[in-house]
């Protein structure tokens, strides 16, 4: 991010989202923060049509970051996700949402990775898949899972992860109160949650943004 888009940036933040800023010690995750900030604003904006400068949000403890928004003004659902230089947010109204973003490490040894992490009938289905098909099988299901973790934590429902296999050993990306949305953009596996299906998800590159 070049100095003049940062101090543009820092000055969206209220003073409690710049001290929170600053306690970061890696710049990096200072970065993905303030990024976050400054898109939330604009999405948020887009789905509102209040102006950025109105959206302020509140750190929870435990869970998503809270908007204040002027009174009257519907609160929609967020969430937020980041890996490594890539930055996501998602808004949508009357909705609560949960978002996870990977970048996609072709490197990595998923096939342990999800015997470590997932159920036996789920680390099955990514053994069984072809070679060339078991990275993104596995990201599929880890952002998904993410995804689910902050959809009910932001509704604040305390239920245990399903599992995302059916009885058949085949995927299946939608059970009791949870709809979930998988999409690949350039190196990310991305994955949205929602508390019923969504009839439509519209991705932008906000690059632009912060030129
Ligand atoms: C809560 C959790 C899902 C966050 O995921 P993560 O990969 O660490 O972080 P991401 O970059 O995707 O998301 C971070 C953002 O999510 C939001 N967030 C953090 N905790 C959250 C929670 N409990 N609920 C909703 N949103 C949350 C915040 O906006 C945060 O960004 P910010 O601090 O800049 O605002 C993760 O820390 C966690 O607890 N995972 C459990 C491990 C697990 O069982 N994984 C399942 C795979 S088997």
């Amino acid at each position: 991010m070049q100095d003049e888009a940062l101090t543009r940036a820092m000055q969206c933040l209220t003073s409690e989202e710049r001290q929170r800023y600053a306690s970061f010690t890696r710049a990096e995750r200072r970065c993905q923060y303030l990024i976050g900030r400054v898109l939330l604003r604009h999405a948020v904006s887009r789905v509102t049509g209040i102006h950025p400068k109105l959206v302020a949000t509140v750190d929870r403890r435990g869970s998503g970051p809270g908007l204040t928004l002027p009174d009257g003004v519907l609160h929609p659902g967020i969430s937020i996700s980041h890996s490594r230089n890539w930055i996501a947010c998602i808004t949508g109204t009357g909705i609560s949402l949960g978002l996870d973003i990977e970048v996609t490490d072709e490197s990595r040894d998923v096939t342990a990775l999800a015997d470590a992490a997932f159920s036996g009938d789920e680390a099955a289905w990514i053994h069984g898949q072809e070679a060339h098909a078991r990275v993104s099988a596995f990201y599929r299901f880890w952002t998904v899972k993410e995804a689910l973790i902050k959809l009910w934590s932001n509704s604040e429902k305390r239920q245990p992860l399903p599992l995302l296999v059916d009885d058949n050993g085949g995927p299946h990306s939608s059970g009791a109160g949870w709809h979930s949305l998988t999409l690949a953009y350039r190196n990310l596996a991305i994955a949205v949650c929602s508390g019923m299906a969504l009839p439509e998800v519209v991705l932008v590159d906000a690059t632009s943004l912060l030129a």
